[in-house]
């Protein structure tokens, strides 16, 4: 029987074991859990120091090093789980969105092994992995909850109302707010990745320096809609306008000012998610979700709330694999198999 006709006829277990892979961008991510939830190996090979000299990712950069690091992230992740590919129930891959070359690794690499151990392939979306670190977070969780999706290339209020239905409240209407980290990190001077060398710096400054609000009120669109590009032309204004008036920039400050402007607006209109909905959960997802400020925030006013508050671990909240695994288990039960044609795409509709 072929590899696409077995696809039918997979046992679906009760706790699979599952590897997940993820190459969407510039780290090359190998887990392994048990259940979905259960994290038995979490490996992360980065190549972000290579692109650190160019000030952002460089696609063709990227591809080449998931190339030489697939391999020996998966080996080690089967040795630190203490356990064999004939262990391994199914594969789950990132299919997108992200980097296309780079996506290509990933995706073959993960083909070649549902095909000679033949199990099952199971595509997952790369934002729906960021939502579902929630569930590495608290093993107990279950929908219906609130997530703040902040990430490189995602900004939404996102309502999970099962673990299959996602209902997008309201989304940025241009940058996105890891994208904006990264060019205000530019602006001032910082290395890439900029959100936590922005945050770093943020640490000796004040939020002194006023900053326009997003979205005035002649706004048409949802409530729960961002803009960050004024934001991000407000702060480089305001440097290039200090350096031509001759005076130092006060870069601890305008560090500090754009993080409380960037972030209280997520955490404001999450919070009147909360309130339309009736929800009492509310979870964060994507990169800028490690960041300190936003999370020591969330902290405080979920507490007054009384809102149950998931916060997944830092290294969750960036690209990882364990996330993969945690959404490829949810795909597995649904039986959401691909067969040896899957290919890899640059842009997902939706998420
Ligand atoms: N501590 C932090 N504070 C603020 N931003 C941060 C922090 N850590 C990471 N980021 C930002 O998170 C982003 C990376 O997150 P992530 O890996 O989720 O994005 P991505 O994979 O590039 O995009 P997407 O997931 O939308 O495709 C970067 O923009 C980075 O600057
Ligand atoms: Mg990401």
């Amino acid at each position: 029987m072929s590899y696409k006709e077995n696809t039918e006829y997979f046992v679906i277990k009760e706790n699979p074991i599952i590897l997940g892979i993820e190459t969407s961008c510039d780290e090359t991510a190998v887990a392994i859990t048990k259940g979905g939830r259960e994290i038995l190996a979490d490996e992360i090979i980065s190549s972000a120091t290579e692109h650190a000299r160019f000030g952002g990712v460089v696609p063709e950069i990227a591809s080449r090093a998931h190339t030489e690091a697939i391999l020996t992230a998966t080996e080690r992740a089967l040795k630190n789980a203490n356990l064999t590919m004939e262990d391994i129930d199914a594969v789950a891959v990132t299919k997108g969105a992200g980097l296309l070359g780079a996506l290509l690794v990933g995706v073959s690499f993960a083909k070649a092994l549902a095909f000679s151990y033949n199990i099952p392939l199971i595509p997952v979306s790369h934002i729906r992995g960021h939502i579902a670190a929630a569930y590495l977070a608290d093993k107990g969780l279950e929908p219906p909850f609130i997530t703040i999706l902040a990430s490189g290339g995602h900004t939404a209020i996102v309502n999970v109302k099962s673990f299959y239905e996602h209902e997008i409240l309201g989304q940025t209407v241009d940058d996105a707010v890891g994208e904006a980290f990264d060019k205000i990190a530019r602006v001032l001077g910082l290395k890439y990745p900029g959100g936590p060398n922005v945050e770093r710096l943020a640490l000796n400054g004040q939020n002194v320096i006023k900053l326009p609000k997003m979205l005035g009120n002649n706004y048409q669109g949802s409530e729960f809609d961002f803009s960050y590009s004024g934001l991000k032309t407000a702060v480089i204004n305001y440097v290039h306008g200090e350096t031509q008036k001759g005076r130092e920039v006060a870069c601890a400050d305008v560090a500090c000012s754009f993080q409380h402007a960037a972030i209280d607006v997520l955490i404001d209109k999450a919070f009147n998610a909360l309130k339309l909905t009736g929800y009492k959960t509310l979870a964060v997802s994507g990169g800028v979700g490690a960041n300190g400020y936003l999370r020591e925030s969330l902290k405080v006013r979920a507490e007054k709330e009384n809102i149950k508050l998931i916060l997944p671990e830092k290294r969750h909240c960036t690209d990882n694999a364990a996330m993969i695994c945690a959404e490829g288990y949810l795909q597995y039960k649904a039986k959401n198999f691909a067969d040896l044609t899957l290919n890899a795409q640059a842009v997902v509709d939706g998420i």
